[in-house]
């Protein structure tokens, strides 16, 4: 099974794709680490906690629980998290495993960015999410209530281990979240994983391994090239926010509550998608096929009551708005996208009620 490199100014680690790997989790801890916790929430514990103490066999560790869901990833229970640490001895040399997905690595790996000014993370993420996307790249940080992320830090983690096994037992709605990031990796770079995803749809939502292990292994070796690109979300990097900003604002103005990360990117690919044909960039036919795997790969929640101006005022908040210019990112055909900005407002309205209806 493969195993791909970020490779940023300051660090260089492995991203593992190997169905088992969480059982050899304890070669990947440094001899020198003091202090083991395991940073994880109750509900990914008693599911998959039994995977993560046969793969630290022999190794001390204490176990400590964030909450899970959306509307919990603020700073206070980070704080609370680090005021454990603490008490049970942590210290400079501690290292934090973040096991569990997107919002337990985004929020685990920022209490390592900021505990004792920064500790080691090693990442081992138990959704498709946070498989293919969000361990991957050093973006830790937790909401504001004015929008997402809006506080948090780059911090590299020494490795992240991605066990395609722990899949098997995830919820179908969690399964599909986690295939629009990969949907999104078709779209930006991989117009052949696109392809796949078209052609084996069957394959992929049965969760065939083969089909499974390929798809996951062409997002994290395309996130992983980005990241060694753009490590700072300066340039090429950006290109992995397609569908985020919207998603973003359709996710803030829901209260974290209504959708799932991925589906609020599936929203956000639909709009991108949309202002791409109403500038010109797209072609009628891309948007279409674009659309279609939408489709394939969703349903998402329904979007009923959302008033398209409150989505359109909460673009401004996002933080990749700079000096109050909105960039967008837009699909220019399958496979390659451009960043945008000064886009008629009347425009961005428009597609966010096409996304919407
Ligand atoms: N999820 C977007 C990024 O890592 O840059």
């Amino acid at each position: 099974m493969p195993s791909f490199s970020v490779e940023t100014p300051q660090h260089c680690y492995s991203a593992v794709v190997e169905r088992g790997v969480i059982g050899h989790l304890a070669q990947y801890i440094p001899s020198k680490a003091g202090k083991l916790f395991v940073v994880s929430t109750e509900d990914v514990w008693r599911h998959q906690g039994e995977a993560l103490e046969r793969g630290l066999a022999g190794v001390a560790y204490e176990v400590l629980h964030l909450p899970g869901g959306e509307e919990h990833k603020r700073l206070a229970p980070v704080e609370q998290v680090a005021e454990e640490m603490v008490r049970r001895g942590g210290d400079r040399s501690s290292l934090v495993v973040a096991f569990g997905g997107g919002i337990v690595g985004d929020m685990a790996g920022f209490l390592a960015a900021i505990f004792m000014r920064g500790i080691s993370v090693l990442q081992v993420p138990t959704t498709l999410l946070a498989q293919v996307d969000a361990s991957l790249g050093g973006k830790t940080g937790v909401n504001l209530v004015t929008g997402k992320n809006l506080i948090g830090s780059f911090h590299q983690p020494l490795a992240v281990l991605i066990d395609p096994a722990v899949l098997a037992t995830l919820p179908e709605r969690e399964y599909r979240s986690g295939l629009h990031e990969i949907v999104k990796a078709g779209i930006i770079r991989e117009p052949d994983l696109f392809r796949f995803l078209a052609d084996r749809t069957r394959e992929v939502l049965a969760r065939q391994p083969q089909a499974v292990d390929r798809i996951i292994a062409d997002a994290v070796r395309m996130k992983c090239e980005v990241v060694s690109s753009d490590e700072r979300d300066t340039d090429l990097r950006r290109i992995l926010n397609f569908g985020h900003t919207f998603g973003h604002a359709l996710e803030a103005e829901t209260g974290y509550t209504r959708f799932l990360h991925g589906e609020a990117v599936a929203f956000g690919m639909r709009a991108a998608a949309c202002l791409g044909q109403l500038t010109g960039r797209l072609s009628a036919d891309d948007n279409g096929e674009i659309l279609e795997m939408l489709r394939l790969y969703g349903p998402i929640p329904p979007l009923d009551g959302i008033p398209p101006a409150n989505l359109l005022a909460r673009l401004v908040h996002d933080k990749k708005t700079v000096q109050g210019k909105v960039h967008f990112v837009l699909p220019v055909r399958i496979g390659e996208v451009a960043v945008v900005s000064g886009i008629d407002e009347m425009l961005v309205l428009e597609s966010i009620r096409s996304a919407l209806s």
